[in-house]
């Protein structure tokens, strides 16, 4: 794992569209100093690499968020390409296992350009029944942190958690170790489809270091004015985690 400072740069901005046109308009309003950018498998796969070049040359950090799962050289190729995309973060699943993620980390600590390396521990999706079925007799709560262990032991810079594990994985796993937080809603938002919401605020409280958001900054009537808002809420609150 590297040496690193956390900026205050900790919101995701999650470009869930379907099109190029969608995202563009977004990213429009967005300011790349005052955010980075999450680039999942749907646009990814419609738009594809140009489109993450496109978003770093006008200054975004991309958080290429398609989750690799695959034999170790496979694995180890594709965060190999995203490096050389000049992505800022990359994830791999950590149910991949220790040869996987170790070659993920070679191959990131071979590049030029270095990205972030996460891993995905279990997917919120996944109930207890779902667990069992394959084959995980365990609680998702011993699941994650096991996964979340093993992940460190493997050199991954850190985890994608849901906001209910943040403070135990936190607290366990050391405050170098980035925890990258989805389902976030400011205080009075619609929770969509997400189950466990919790605030910018308390997010970062409990040890967060980025905060992906999407449909409550994406789907507002001023996206650029919401943004500031969550700012403005965290102002002053993130400087004692650096
Ligand atoms: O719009 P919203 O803020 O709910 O978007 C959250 C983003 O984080 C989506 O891209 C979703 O796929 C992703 N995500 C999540 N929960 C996880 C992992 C990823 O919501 N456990």
């Amino acid at each position: 794992m590297t040496d690193r400072a956390f900026d205050t740069k900790r919101i995701v901005v999650v470009l869930d569209f379907s099109d190029a046109q969608q995202a563009r308009e977004l990213v429009a309003q967005l300011d790349p100093t005052l955010c980075r950018v999450k680039v999942g498998k749907e646009l990814f796969t419609r738009c594809g690499p140009s489109f993450v070049e496109e978003l770093i040359s006008q200054g975004f950090d991309v958080f290429l968020d398609l989750k690799y799962h695959d034999i170790p050289n496979t694995v180890a190729k594709a965060v190999a390409a995203a490096a050389q995309l000049g992505v800022w973060m990359v994830n791999v699943h950590a149910s991949g296992g220790r040869a996987m993620m170790m070659a993920a980390r070679e191959a990131v600590d071979a590049s030029a350009h270095k990205p972030l390396l996460i891993a995905v521990t279990v997917l919120t999706s996944m109930a207890q029944a779902d667990l069992l079925e394959v084959g995980v007799s365990g609680t998702a709560e011993e699941q994650v942190l096991r996964l979340a262990h093993l992940s460190r032991d493997c050199g991954m810079d850190g985890v994608v958690c849901s906001a209910a594990e943040t403070s135990s994985l936190a607290a366990q796993l050391g405050k170098d170790f980035v925890l990258v937080t989805p389902g976030i809603r400011p205080a009075g938002d619609a929770a969509n489809d997400q189950k466990r919401i919790v605030t910018p605020v308390d997010a970062i409280a409990a040890g967060s270091h980025y905060l992906v958001i999407g449909r409550p900054i994406t789907q507002a009537a001023n996206p650029r004015e919401k943004l500031n808002v969550i700012l403005r809420q965290l102002d002053g609150k993130i400087g004692n985690l650096c």
